[in-house]
């Protein structure tokens, strides 16, 4: 990686702000390579250079992959003005600028959220043509059939708007897996109103080759690791 201002390297991970990386500087508080940094312009390559701040080893990320249970009732945007978002709901140590949440689920949705500043995964794995398919539970107000499975098969129809064939099985009376690699607009719940059923609670279990972490309670949210974020975008499918 090129290198960058020391300054720079402690703001991009929220560390300390500008200011406060001088003051730390002057505190002898910020040793690279075994050496305290004199200036706040020095460079360095944040990949190969050992950093550490006030003793602790600095472990840099160019990019931030979160994984949040998002709970209902909160929106899918970076702010909001009168809302509470994904993005409130952060713990301290994985806030920093940029973060976005990749895709959206309904406010009324939940399980699932991609949180991070990856512009380029964000967008790869929204693209339908990347083929990164997404599990969805959905619990619905009536029992579901073998011909709503056949429906979802061969593709639904709503208005104007063409789905692309989905796979769909039956796990309880009223409830459903549900596999599409679109995201259109209520996709999964206008799917269903096509089929005259009224989704009642939806939660997102997968993106890609990864599930959501079940050891996370509603509003929690954890770092990827690496595996998982290299299986973010995988193709992998089928219920
Ligand atoms: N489909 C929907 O209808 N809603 C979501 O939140 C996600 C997929």
């Amino acid at each position: 990686m090129e290198k960058q201002r020391i300054d720079k390297i402690l703001s991009s991970q929220n560390i300390a702000t500008r200011s406060e990386t001088k003051q730390l500087i002057r505190k002898g508080q910020v040793i690279v390579n075994g050496t305290a940094v004199k200036r706040h312009e020095e460079k360095f390559d944040p990949d190969t250079d050992e950093i550490f701040v006030c003793g602790n080893k600095l472990r840099f990320r160019q990019y931030l992959y979160i994984m949040m249970n998002k709970p209902r009732g909160i929106l899918s945007a970076s702010r909001d003005k009168n809302a509470a978002t994904v993005i409130d709901l952060l713990p301290p140590e994985l806030r920093r600028d940029g973060l976005f949440p990749a895709g959206r689920l309904d406010k009324d949705s939940e399980g699932f959220i991609l949180i991070t500043d990856d512009g380029e995964l964000a967008h790869k794995m929204l693209a339908p043509k990347s083929h990164v398919y997404k599990l969805y539970e959905a619990q619905c107000d009536r029992k579901l059939t073998q011909s709503d499975i056949s429906a979802f098969a061969s593709g639904i129809k709503c208005g104007e708007i063409q789905f692309m064939p989905a796979e769909m099985k039956i796990t309880g009376d009223n409830t459903a897996l549900v596999e599409i690699c679109e995201g259109k607009f209520h996709q999964v719940r206008k799917m269903f109103a096509s089929l005259n059923a009224e989704v009642l609670r939806l939660k997102r279990l997968r993106i890609g080759g990864v599930f959501l972490d079940e050891n996370l309670r509603e509003g929690e949210s954890r770092e990827l690791s690496e595996n998982e974020t290299n299986d973010i975008l995988s193709r992998k499918h089928g219920i």
